[in-house]
Parts: C-alpha cells; sequence; structure tokens
C-alpha cells in the first residue's frame, strides 16, 4: 500500500494541469495511482483558494481524512491553499507529513524522497523567490487529444481582490524552444490540439529573447499534426495586435479569445488595480472584431467589488452588450485573505451581490441567444469529445470553443478526437444541435 497515491484536485486549469505533472513524477518514482483514497499510501490534495471560504474548506475535508490516519497513511497538501496558509496546516491538521505550493514543484522528486524516509514536515514555500518553472518529461495526460502546455506561471499583476500573485509566485515563463520540443513530441504522440496555458498567458516573455506570445502561438499552429491551438488566460494590459494577427495567419490558431475585463466601470477598474479603462479594454476587442476571422469573445466577471454601485453594475451590463461574449464567468466577490481589498469595507450584503449577478447573468443569456441563433445554417468542423447515448448525439466542440450536440446517418459513431463536418440546424443560450454532412 505504501507505494501507491489518490489525488484530488480543485481550482483552475493550471491546477489541474500541475496535476497532470505531479501525477507523472510521482509514476516515474514508483508509485501506483488508485481511484479509492481507503487503498492509498499518500493522500494528495491540490487546493484552490480563488474565492469563498476555500481554507476552511480544504481544512474540513482534512478533517474527513482525519480518520483514515491510523493505517499509515501520508497526506500532502498542494496548490495555493497550502502556499497561502503554510506552516499553519500542520499546526491544525498534525497528520499532513507535507505542503507545497506550485511555485516548490519543481523539487518534488526531492521531497517525496524525504516523505519516503519518514521525515514529517516537509514544506516547500518558495513564494515570490523563485525564477524556476515546473517542467518536467513525465506528464501523465488525461486526455489523448487535447494537450495543456504551461508557458508561463505566476503572477505579477496583484489586482486588489486576487491571491494568485501570492499563492504562485512571481511570473517566470519558459523557453520558446522548451514549449516547442514539449509541442512537437506532443504532436508526434498524436495530440491535434494544443492548449497553452498560463494565469497571464500573454505576459509571456520568452527568456531567451527568441520569440514573443504571437510568434510562439504560430510556431506552434504551423507544427505538423497540430490543428488546434487555444490558449489562456488572456489579460488586456498585454494584449497586443500582433495577437489578432497570429490568428488570422495561421489556421489551426482557435476562433476565440478570453479576455476578462472583471468590470464595465473604469472607476471600479480603478479600484481593482486592473491597470486598464473601460475604454482601453474596448479599444481592444474593437482589434479582435476587427480580424479576418469571426473571434469568439468570453470574459470574467466580478461584481459586488467594494464601492460598487447600481451605476458600476450597469456599465458592465452594457459592456457585455457592446462586447456580445459568447460566455462570461461571472463571480461575487469573495475578500481573500492578504489582498489589498481585504482592508476595503466588503459593504454590499451577499443577498445584494447575488441579485447583482442574477441581473448580468439574465442580460448575458439573451445576449447568448442572439449569438448562437446565428450559427443555425451555418457549417463548421467540430472535435469529437464524447456522446449523449439516450439521445443517440454526439457531442462535438468547435474552433470557437462552441458545444454542438450533433446527429448522424452513419452506422458507425465518430471516434472521440476525430474531426467531423457539421450543418448546425438549432441554437440555445448555451450550446448547438446540428447534423453530421454526408
Ligand atoms: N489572470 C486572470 C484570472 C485568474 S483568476 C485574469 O486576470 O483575468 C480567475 C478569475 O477568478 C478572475 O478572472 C476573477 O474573475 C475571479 N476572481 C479572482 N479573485 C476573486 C475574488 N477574490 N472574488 C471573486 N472572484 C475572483
Ligand atoms: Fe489575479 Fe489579477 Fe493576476 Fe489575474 S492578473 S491572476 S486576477 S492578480
Ligand atoms: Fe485557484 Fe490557484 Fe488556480 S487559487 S484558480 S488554483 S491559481
Amino acid at each position: 500500500m505504501s507505494k501507491t497515491f489518490y489525488i484530488e484536485t480543485f481550482g483552475c486549469q493550471m491546477n489541474a494541469h500541475d496535476s497532470e505533472k505531479v501525477i507523472g513524477t510521482l509514476e516515474q518514482h514508483g508509485y501506483a495511482r488508485v481511484d479509492d483514497e481507503a487503498d492509498a499510501g499518500l493522500i494528495l490534495y491540490n487546493t484552490c483558494s480563488i474565492r469563498d471560504k476555500a481554507e476552511q474548506k480544504v481544512f474540513h475535508r482534512l478533517n474527513e481524512y482525519k480518520r483514515l490516519q491510523g493505517e499509515g497513511k501520508k497526506f500532502a497538501v498542494l496548490g495555493c491553499v497550502a502556499q497561502q496558509e503554510g506552516t499553519r496546516i500542520f499546526e491544525k491538521a498534525p497528520y499532513v507529513s507535507l505542503v507545497s505550493g506550485s511555485a516548490s514543484y519543481r523539487n518534488l522528486p526531492e521531497m517525496l524522497s524525504r516523505l519516503e524516509n519518514g521525515e514529517q514536515r516537509i514544506t516547500g514555500l518558495d513564494d515570490r523567490q523563485t525564477d524556476a518553472a515546473f517542467e518536467t518529461e513525465f506528464v501523465a495526460r488525461t486526455n489523448p487529444h487535447r494537450g495543456y502546455i504551461t508557458i508561463i506561471e505566476g503572477c505579477d499583476k496583484f489586482c486588489a481582490y486576487c491571491v494568485v500573485p501570492y499563492t504562485r509566485g512571481k511570473e517566470r515563463s519558459r523557453t520558446a524552444k522548451s514549449v516547442l520540443d514539449e509541442a512537437r513530441r506532443m504532436a508526434d504522440a498524436g495530440f491535434t490540439e494544443i492548449q497553452l496555458l498560463g494565469q497571464n498567458v500573454n505576459s509571456y516573455k520568452d527568456p531567451s529573447g527568441r520569440m514573443s506570445f504571437a510568434e510562439l502561438l504560430a510556431a506552434i499552429g504551423q507544427l505538423t499534426g497540430i490543428r488546434r491551438v487555444r490558449f489562456t488566460t488572456s489579460h488586456p494590459r498585454d494584449f497586443t495586435r500582433d495577437i489578432v494577427e497570429a490568428i488570422d495567419a495561421v489556421p489551426a490558431l482557435c476562433d476565440h479569445v478570453h479576455l476578462p475585463v472583471q468590470s464595465g466601470s473604469t472607476a471600479v477598474l480603478k479600484a481593482m488595480n486592473r491597470e486598464y479603462t473601460r475604454d482601453w479594454y474596448l479599444e481592444r476587442i474593437s482589434w479582435i472584431k476587427a480580424a479576418k476571422r469571426s473571434i469568439s469573445l468570453t470574459s470574467d466577471i466580478i461584481v459586488g467589488f467594494p464601492g460598487e454601485t447600481e451605476e458600476d453594475l450597469e456599465q458592465t451590463a452594457t459592456l457585455l452588450e457592446e462586447v456580445g461574449y459568447d460566455a462570461i464567468f461571472a463571480f461575487k466577490y469573495s475578500p481573500r485573505p492578504n489582498t489589498p481589498a481585504i482592508g476595503m469595507a466588503d459593504s454590499l450584503s451577499d443577498e445584494v451581490k447575488a441579485a447583482r449577478l442574477q441581473v448580468l447573468l439574465d442580460r448575458q443569456r439573451e445576449i447568448q441567444r442572439t449569438n448562437y441563433e446565428r450559427h443555425v445554417g451555418e457549417e463548421m468542423e467540430l472535435m469529437v469529445e464524447g456522446y449523449n447515448r439516450q439521445r443517440g448525439q454526439v457531442i462535438g466542440r468547435s474552433t470557437q470553443n462552441k458545444t454542438v450536440n450533433f446527429t448522424t446517418t452513419q452506422a458507425i459513431l465518430p471516434a472521440t478526437g476525430s474531426y467531423v463536418r457539421v450543418r448546425v440546424t438549432q441554437s440555445f443560450p448555451n450550446s448547438l444541435v446540428g447534423e453530421a454532412c454526408v
């Protein structure tokens, strides 16, 4: 039982991909993954602290795990709560033996050896010290068609509400060579879609000075075998025109940009320390809309930031309409420990925040209804992702990242990961329905 592990992952795509690398590293060290924590010698918990009472949830969960303690199991807390809470985790949960934030994962092999030697209080809490990224050849990729590559870690932006600069350390990019080598290995292994990841992916700065972000995108899009390249998340501050030019020039780059605005009010943006105004953001949007290709736009929104008025909220609602996003991820502001905004009076009640959130979601739904309707009659290429057997439908994803449920007259359903041309016949605010072209 000692060399088995169980891992649970929360949070963003970066965290999910970190777990793929952690799993790869563990397997390389002779560990076997199990699906039930009861069968595991080592239980890992890769945590997120972006919103809500994340710390409390983690401690609650560790308490549940405690009942397994007597059986000689070891516990590890990884990710953003690990970095944020640090050695407090040992105080509150003494049965934990390893606490490590993502900025220390490059030391994972060494930390594992110490764990195996029976050491009790192992920490990897590099915080904003390190310049190194977590690179490993051993990645346990969960999807055989779409693979992720972290090109930049950490964040130097310090938005007033956000824990990430404290939990993931300072911005550090991998060399273009190392990214391209990994992309090439993935193409050779049969992956057709690559997603480049970073908390601010477009803040990428090649340490060797060889390539800009847009050039790296284009180079990956030109690799033999790669049919789709996505990137997330872009920060408006670092969104340059050459990214749009790259999308126009390289067919494999997907027709989608996720460009979180957070608020449509310049006053709120200032209080958030986003370092751009509404107009400055909308100028970037106008570049994207001027592209030859039809690029889908999506965003993240925070409602109820301290000081947000009804007029500010209305500014956000009109911005949603002006941009015409295809999707938004909207959240109620959640005060986070150690962030600058924690000192600002969080005067809006949860009810007010919830009501404001609903206002935006209702307006956004109408925007999406119109946007999605425009696709009816269109023919598009989808990557097959799965099946809804009950409805006899195949589930596919478009270059714009839209879900299309389609039927086919073929006796054999298309395989996951294959590409199929489909004609859209019907639309909803969040998905499309279609028929495979014959
Ligand atoms: N680097 C990206 C976003 C990373 S965090 C960017 O700057 O756009 C993902 C999303 O979580 C953010 O876009 C924001 O909308 C949300 N978020 C972050 N901190 C939050 C907080 N304290 N309360 C509510 N939402 C938050
Ligand atoms: Fe957080 Fe702002 Fe950095 Fe995004 S840019 S991760 S919201 S601090
Ligand atoms: Fe969460 Fe850390 Fe990602 S706080 S959203 S796991 S960067």
